[in-house]
């Protein structure tokens, strides 16, 4: 199908000549009036994926366990900027203060801040969260200063990535050109300055491909600037590797399946697996601390996921069935599963502990 935004593409090409990689996502998901996310609410049976919070609310209550940890951690300061980067339908925000009532001094620090690129989702953000008092930000630079607690899920691999790729002649940047009128992969003509690839994934043999996003410097410089003078505890949870490696992980998925990311531009979740190590490395860089990288299966059930989903099902036996499944869905430990596929990382400004995995705290 010829996308509209295929077509502002190909004259972008036609004039000034073939795109890298992570142009082409970033106007595929956030071109102001064609980008994916613009347009629609993705979400769902009838939409094109699902997320963990969508899938179990006991997905959100542990964050919200995990926030008033850290919270308590960092001497309980009030008011704690509670900030979602990507919040998608609200469901985890919701999930999470729902938890958070449980702890009333917790639930009354909270100055909450939704940082959201699209206006469908975050008119749908405002209808799931009617009554709480929140503001939205296009960009985090704009949420104000002070003690941070912030979470995002699913959201860095939304984030364009460069591509790579080993030729017979040395590494070379993926491009996006035209071949006979249509969009194709080709290669840019110069070699890459080496210190974009990472020392061990130089000699790698030809046909390899390395993806960095260059987005995670200015997401690690603005969390370091907030942590200069305030507790920061950043926590990301996403699928991805937890060392860098090469290997083409661009992806795009409509409708519950795989499809050609050229073939229908804007009309496709584009997304890219997260190099955790490379985040860590761009956080210790802008001078932060980074924890160990976890998977979900470790991180949720570190965080009682056991006994949270027990209470749920013993409150409401006839929803019993779906709780146990959207719990197994979201540890699954196959390769490919929820569980071991997605891992969750915390930054945090340096010389503090933050537990990323809390001990018990008390109201
Ligand atoms: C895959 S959805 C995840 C939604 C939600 N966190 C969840 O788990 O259901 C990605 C979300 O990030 C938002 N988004 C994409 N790029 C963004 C950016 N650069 N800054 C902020 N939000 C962004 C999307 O609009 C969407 O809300």
């Amino acid at each position: 199908m010829d996308t509209p935004l295929a077509a502002e593409i190909r004259e972008l090409i036609a004039a000034d000549g073939p795109v890298p990689v992570s142009r082409y996502m970033a106007l595929c998901l956030g071109h102001p009036r064609h980008g994916y996310y613009m347009t629609r609410d993705p979400f769902g049976t009838g939409g094109d994926f699902t997320t963990a919070p969508e899938i179990s609310q006991v997905f959100g209550e542990l964050l919200g366990i995990w926030a008033a940890s850290v919270w308590d951690s960092c001497g309980r300061p009030s008011p704690v900027r509670l900030v979602e980067l990507g919040p998608g339908r609200g469901t985890l925000m919701a999930d999470l203060l729902r938890a958070a009532g449980a702890l009333p001094a917790f639930h009354a620090a909270l100055d909450i801040h939704l940082v959201e690129t699209s206006p469908v989702l975050a008119a749908r953000q405002r209808e799931t969260l009617k009554g709480a008092p929140a503001s939205w930000h296009a960009d985090i630079g704009t949420v104000p200063p002070g003690p941070t607690i912030l979470i995002a899920n699913e959201l860095l691999d939304a984030l364009p990535v460069r591509q790579f790729a080993m030729t017979p002649k040395g590494w070379r940047e993926r491009v996006i050109g035209l071949a006979d009128g249509r969009l194709a992969f080709g290669l840019a003509p110069d070699p890459v300055p080496p210190e974009i690839i990472p020392e061990h994934l130089r000699q790698a043999g030809p046909g390899a491909v390395y993806e960095c996003c260059p987005a995670f410097e200015a997401l690690c410089a603005a969390l370091s600037r907030r942590a200069s003078d305030a507790p920061l505890a950043a926590l990301f949870i996403d699928y991805g590797h937890a060392g860098s490696a090469h290997g083409e992980t661009l992806q795009a998925v409509k409708g519950h399946g795989f499809v050609d990311p050229l073939a229908e531009p804007g009309e496709a979740d584009l997304t890219a697996h997260v190099d955790f190590e490379a985040l860590g490395r761009a956080a210790r860089a802008a001078g932060l601390a980074a924890s160990p990288i976890s998977t979900q299966r470790e991180f949720l059930f570190g965080l009682g996921l056991a006994s949270r989903a027990e209470a749920l099902a013993r409150a409401n036996p006839a929803a019993f069935e779906t709780v146990r499944s959207g719990v197994e869905r979201l540890v699954d430990p196959s390769p490919t599963g929820m569980g071991a596929l997605f891992k969750t990382i915390v930054l945090h400004e340096s010389g503090t502990a933050i537990p990323v995995i809390p001990e018990r705290i008390t109201p």
